[in-house]
């Protein structure tokens, strides 16, 4: 959150969303375009590159620790990287903000270098689980000294030489993924990941662009076996960041609940690995399109088409969770405007996000006048079948932006404003999401 006083905003119907919209770049391509960047020797090209408060808390960790990270002006981004096993020594504590991908991948950079240094966060991220991380990153020789539960602020002492590692995930993490094969990167030896539920494989398609020698190959009942060799040279790149498919979900749920709206979202990301959204809005009905597919800098981009639509409440299935983990709170939404009842389950990781997802969403949900049932690991939500909801209730978003976002898009259908209590933490991912919204509300 960049401002320390609170920006409470309201939200009330005002129009069918039409026209044409991008969104900012992908959070998670874009903290890996950075650090994947700085890992080799000599100057890469970013472009797209998500600007908002989590990807600049990477930039600044890493300018810490020696990478040059500047802005062009035409709005492109040169990194001057430095190469695997060169990071230096920070001179003060990195401030990870809200941001539990700067906080869990640098942590892999670092424990393979010959460094110390202290990792410090917000007051959500503070509350975040570490262990996760923590634990496998001791097992190459990385010492950890943190809070109970190894939580933030903590202290890391990388090793050098740092020990290759075979770890099977234990919980399905792209950032626990990643962060063991950042840390692979100055490990000699083959660093080998292998997840039960395959999760996001922006790092595995981004290491081997940079030309890191990687292989993925499918194993028993869909299990992925990921093998890093480390100590290779990177090659520096051209990159552009494709639009983030969680920042347009917002948009796709808002073009679905307003009546009239027919909308376009131009270059969008749309790696398999994170359209569980799409799929699963289509399943209740919703009218989307992906139209021009194409690949760019080694992922999938599409051009999105949404309009409104009549809703239908589904269950979802549990295999469908690593695919839209980060789209429940806004897929909530579409589910109180849903007929009849939309069911989810082996939730529990929403509760550990930038907020315990489950509970501010049933409490928000309440709020504005949708049933909304609370389960250890999942919601249940009646819809209204189209119809306005009641709205009112001002949201305490708990420093989490997909919550305020989320709630900003029910007041658009509602009969009565939502007030929004902090629009603040929006920053950290979609910087102009109001004035967005805002365009495609005018037409
Ligand atoms: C991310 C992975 C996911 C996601 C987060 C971004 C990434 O977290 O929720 O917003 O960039 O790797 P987990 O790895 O904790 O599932």
């Amino acid at each position: 959150m960049s401002s320390a006083e609170p920006q409470p905003m309201e939200f009330a119907p005002s129009g069918p969303l039409t026209g044409a919209a991008r969104v900012p770049g992908d959070k998670s391509i874009s903290h890996r375009a950075l650090m994947i960047s700085a890992m080799a020797a000599g100057r890469s090209r970013i472009e797209g590159l998500l600007t908002g408060e989590d990807v600049m808390s990477t930039a600044a960790a890493l300018r810490a620790m020696g990478v040059g990270i500047r802005a062009e002006a035409a709005g492109a981004w040169e990194v001057d990287g430095v190469g695997a096993g060169a990071l230096l020594e920070p001179g003060a504590p990195l401030d990870m903000g809200n941001s539990g991908t700067s906080a869990r991948l640098l942590m892999g950079l670092v424990a393979s270098h010959p460094i110390a240094a202290t990792f410090t966060g917000d007051a959500s991220l503070s509350r975040r689980p570490m262990a996760r991380v923590v634990r496998p990153l001791r097992r190459i020789g990385a010492e950890f000294l943190g809070r109970s539960g190894d939580r933030l602020p903590l202290t890391i002492r990388g090793a050098s030489p740092a020990l290759p590692l075979v770890h099977r995930m234990e919980v399905a993490s792209a950032q626990v993924k990643s962060a063991l094969l950042l840390a692979g990167l100055n490990t000699p030896g083959v660093t080998e990941v292998i997840e039960p539920v395959p999760t996001r494989d922006h790092s595995e398609r981004m290491l081997k662009l940079f030309g890191a020698p990687l292989e993925a190959a499918a194993g028993a009942g869909g299990e992925r076996r990921i093998r890093l060799t480390g100590q290779a040279e990177l090659r520096p790149q051209q990159l552009r960041v494709p639009g983030d498919i969680s920042s347009a979900a917002f948009l796709i749920v808002a073009a679905l609940i307003v009546p009239g709206s027919d909308l376009r979202i131009e270059d969008v990301g749309v790696n398999p690995l994170r359209t569980g959204l799409i799929d699963q809005l289509r399943r209740m009905g919703g009218n989307i399109d992906l139209t021009d597919p194409r690949e760019v800098g080694g992922e999938p981009v599409a051009d999105i088409r949404v309009r409104h639509s009549r809703l239908r409440g589904i269950d979802v299935p549990q295999e469908a969770a690593p695919s839209m983990i980060d789209e429940f709170p806004i897929f909530f939404i579409a589910a109180a405007f849903a007929e009849g009842a939309t069911r989810t389950s082996g939730l529990a990781e929403l509760r550990v996000k930038e907020s315990d997802r489950i509970a501010a969403m049933a409490e928000g949900l309440r709020a504005v006048g949708v049933n909304a049932a609370e389960q250890p690991d999942g919601l249940t939500i009646e819809g209204s079948g189209g119809a306005p909801l009641p709205g009112g209730g001002s949201i305490d978003p708990r420093l989490d932006h997909r919550i305020a976002m989320s709630f900003a898009v029910a007041g658009l259908h509602a009969r009565r404003p939502i007030e929004v209590a902090d629009m603040s933490p929006v920053e950290t991912s979609f910087p102009h999401f109001v004035a967005t919204l805002g365009t495609l509300l005018q037409g």
